[in-house]
């Protein structure tokens, strides 16, 4: 038997330990998010809480491919029509009724010059303000699909039941899950393989879910249709149609009876 995308025991372990602090700090930041303060100033917590963890903001300095320039921030903030790896921005203020990915990474424990960590990889959508009925319905229902995709994981199952979970359970809303990012594997990078697509499609590979498998599942669904394009700064993914978008994510452990949710918030039943 191959023990393809297993972590060691003590891999799981540290990952468990890390998640657990990265839901902690990212229900600190959610709570930040207010009317008037600037993206810029979350990400300036986000990554002072992460240090202060004995962690690294991974997706600081990060680089998609060698062609792309480096992520400048540990904190993606996507506002609105801004799907995911907004750049956050001292200019950039938010006003009531926006609505506001925040996707945060980390490595832990994390030494200058020391053994490598481990990575976990988490996000949410929160208003500034009060959000308008239909936003609220878009992420209640975003973190719904995450939960369902997250319930469709166990030792003996495939990728693919995640995917059609997270797709049958946002078909009823005809809203537009985004195509061209996914899910991954993670845990010793920020990105691994496998990648765990948020809807099924024709000639899917078959990928066999085991115990001791690390993955982040990550729903991305726009009020309009599913298109997004990349904005001119290289890294912002937006709505093609200017929809709003929610994103929501978690780390979690495969295991012989389901799944664990190792970046739970405490705020998080
Ligand atoms: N957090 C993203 C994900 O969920 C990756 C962000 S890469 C960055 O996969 F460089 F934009 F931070
Ligand atoms: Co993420
Ligand atoms: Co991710």
């Amino acid at each position: 038997m191959k023990k393809k995308f297993i972590k060691s025991d003590d891999a799981l372990v540290a990952i468990r330990t890390g998640g657990k602090l990265l839901g902690e700090i990212l229900e600190k930041v959610s709570c930040a998010v207010k009317v008037g303060v600037t993206t810029k100033s979350l990400d300036d917590y986000a990554c002072e809480l992460i240090v202060a963890a004995g962690g690294r903001p991974a997706f600081l300095g990060y680089q998609i491919s060698p062609r792309y320039p480096a992520y400048p921030a540990g904190l993606c903030v996507s506002v609105n029509d801004e799907v995911v790896h907004g750049i956050p921005k001292s200019t950039q203020v938010l006003v009531a009724g926006d609505i506001v990915g925040l996707d945060i990474g980390m490595e832990w424990p994390y030494k200058k010059n020391g053994p490598a960590g481990f990575y976990t990889d988490t996000a949410m959508t929160v208003s500034a303000g009060t959000a308008s009925a239909e936003d609220k319905k878009l992420m209640d229902r975003t973190y719904a699909a995450l939960r369902a995709g997250i319930s469709a994981a166990h030792d003996g199952g495939e990728v693919r039941d995640i995917s059609r979970a997270i797709e049958g359970s946002l078909k009823p809303f005809g809203y537009g899950i985004v195509e061209d990012l996914v899910g991954h594997g993670v845990g010793y990078s920020v990105h691994e393989d496998p990648q765990i697509p948020n809807f099924l499609y024709r000639g899917a590979p078959v990928i066999p879910l085991k115990s001791g498998m690390v993955l982040a599942l990550e729903p991305m669904v726009n009020r309009g249709g599913s298109e997004v394009y990349t904005d001119r700064d290289a890294w912002t993914i937006k709505t093609s149609d200017r929809s709003r978008s929610a994103h929501f994510e978690h780390t979690i452990i495969i295991t012989d009876t389901g799944a664990d949710i190792v970046t739970l918030r405490p705020g998080e039943l």
